[in-house]
C-alpha cells in the first residue's frame, strides 16, 4: 500500500503490458467512495491517464497498485479544458459569429445544426469516416483524446456527417469549434473553428455532383469575397470524398486554401443507407476568413476577453479591427536534452498551460544529437508579448522559471 500524493513520482507495475512504469501524478481526486487520479508518464509530456476504476476504494490516499486495472488514456491540457464550452461561434457580437451568420445567409436553405459538446466518438471523427489507423491526424501528439481513446474532441467538423446521414438529413451546415494541437504563432491555435456543408442531390453521377459543388462553392466564395475575387480548385486527397478538390483564393497577391471539399465516398453513403445516393461536402475554417475581413493580426484575439477588442464588433458589420496598442515582445530560449518519443507539439502544449496566452510564437531554433553520448539536444525561443499590456521582465520570467520547473519534473534535463 502506497499514500499517493500530488507531485510524487511513482513506479507502477500494470497488469496489461507487465512493464514498470514512471508516473508522476498530478492530481489526486476524492469524490464519495471513489478516488480519481492524474498521472503523467515523466517520458512523454502530456500522456497522462486517468484512474478511475480503483478497486480498493477507500476516502483516505491509500492505493494498492497491484490492484489497478484501469488506466484511462487521456492526453488534453488544462489550457484546452477551458476553452471548451466558451461557445465564440453562438456570440452574436464575436467576429467568429459573424462570419458564421454571413456563410449561413449563402445557405439559406439548408438545415443547421451546431452540436455544443465537441467530445465525440473516435468512430464518428475518424472510423466512419474511412481514415485509416496509421492517419497522422491520429496521432496522439496531434489530437486530444479521452476515456481511453474512445473519445476524442473533434478534430473537424465533419465528424458529424454519418450521424446525420444515417438519420436521412441530407442537406445541412454544421458549425462548431475543433481541437488541434499545433505550434504557437499568429495564425495557429489549438482550438478553431470550421464550418460543414452537405449536400445529397440523388441518383446522379459524379460529374452532375462535382458541376453542382463548384458552381455552390464558387457562389460562396463571391459572397465572402465580392464578386471580382480570383480562385481557383485545385486537385486533393481526403479519406471521406472522391474526387476531392480544395479552393485558393488570391488575396492581396497571396494565394491561401479556404476550404477542403470533394465528393462523398461511395462507402460512406452505403454505411449510411444512402446507396445509390450520391452528394458532396465541404469544411471550411473561419478563424483564417475572420482575420482577413476584420484586419485581426493575430489569432489570439478571438480569445481576448478585453473589453477594448470586444467592444470593436457588431452583429452584421464587418469593421476593420484597431489594435489598441502594439506592446514590447521579449525573446527567451530554453535549450534542453530531449528523450524518445519527444513531439515538438508537447514543448508547445507546455508553454501554451503555463503562459496564458502571453506567449506570440515558439520556434525551435536548434536541434543536434552529440554522436559520443547519443544524446538528442533542443532549443526553443519563445516570444513573449501580451495583446492586452505589457509584460514585466518578473512576469516573463516568473512564466519561463515555471516552463523550466515542469521540464524538470518530467525528467527533462535544461542545459
Ligand atoms: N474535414 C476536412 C478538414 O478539416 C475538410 C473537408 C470537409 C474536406 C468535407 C472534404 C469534405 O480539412
Amino acid at each position: 500500500m502506497v499514500i499517493l500524493q500530488e507531485g510524487q513520482v511513482y513506479k507502477i507495475i500494470t497488469d496489461k503490458t507487465q512493464k514498470s512504469m514512471t508516473f508522476y501524478i498530478t492530481y489526486v481526486d476524492r469524490l464519495k467512495d471513489e478516488v480519481f487520479v492524474k498521472v503523467f508518464s515523466p517520458f512523454s509530456l502530456y500522456e497522462g491517464f486517468r484512474i478511475s476504476t480503483i478497486e480498493n476504494k477507500t476516502l483516505k490516499e491509500i492505493i494498492d497498485f497491484e490492484k489497478i486495472k484501469n488506466f484511462y488514456f487521456e492526453n488534453i491540457p488544462f489550457s484546452i479544458k477551458n476553452k471548451i464550452g466558451k461557445l465564440l461561434y453562438q456570440k452574436e457580437n464575436h467576429p467568429i459569429c459573424i462570419v458564421k451568420n454571413k456563410i449561413n445567409d449563402f445557405f439559406e436553405k439548408y438545415d443547421k445544426f451546431e452540436f455544443q459538446n465537441p467530445m465525440v466518438s473516435v468512430r464518428n471523427n475518424f472510423d466512419n469516416l474511412l481514415i485509416p489507423q496509421n492517419h497522422p491526424g491520429r496521432k496522439e501528439s496531434d489530437t486530444f483524446y479521452s476515456e481511453n481513446k474512445f473519445l476524442v474532441l473533434r478534430t473537424h467538423t465533419t465528424a458529424h456527417q454519418t450521424e446525420l446521414l444515417k438519420k436521412k438529413i441530407t442537406k445541412f451546415i454544421v458549425t462548431g469549434d475543433v481541437y488541434r494541437r499545433d505550434t504557437i504563432d499568429a495564425s495557429h491555435f489549438p482550438v478553431f473553428h470550421q464550418v460543414e456543408g452537405v449536400n445529397v442531390l440523388g441518383s446522379v453521377s459524379d460529374k452532375v455532383v462535382i458541376e453542382h459543388l463548384k458552381d455552390t462553392l464558387s457562389g460562396l466564395i463571391k459572397h465572402l469575397f465580392g464578386n471580382d475575387v480570383k480562385y481557383r480548385f485545385i486537385d486533393e486527397y481526403f479519406p471521406f470524398t472522391n474526387p476531392s478538390f480544395e479552393v485558393v483564393v488570391e488575396y492581396h497577391g497571396i494565394e491561401m486554401e479556404v476550404l477542403g471539399s470533394g465528393v462523398i465516398h461511395k462507402d460512406i453513403m452505403k454505411n449510411c443507407g444512402l446507396e445509390g445516393q450520391n452528394g458532396w461536402a465541404f469544411g471550411m475554417g473561419l478563424e483564417r476568413l475572420a482575420m482577413i475581413f476584420f484586419d485581426i493580426p493575430d489569432i489570439r484575439y478571438f480569445w481576448s476577453e478585453d473589453p477594448r477588442c470586444l467592444s470593436q464588433f457588431k452583429a452584421g458589420e464587418f469593421t476593420k479591427f484597431q489594435p489598441y496598442s502594439k506592446y514590447p515582445s521579449a525573446i527567451r530560449d530554453i535549450s534542453m536534452w530531449i528523450t524518445e518519443g519527444f513531439e515538438d507539439n508537447y514543448f508547445f502544449d507546455l508553454v501554451r498551460d503555463l503562459s496564458e496566452n502571453l506567449v506570440e510564437e515558439v520556434s525551435l531554433t536548434d536541434s543536434f544529437t552529440n554522436p559520443k553520448t547519443n544524446r538528442s539536444s533542443k532549443t526553443f525561443r519563445i516570444k513573449f508579448r501580451s495583446i492586452d499590456k505589457t509584460l514585466t521582465g518578473e512576469e516573463i520570467d516568473k512564466i519561463l522559471n515555471e516552463i523550466k520547473q515542469e521540464l524538470i519534473n518530467k525528467d527533462y534535463e535544461i542545459r
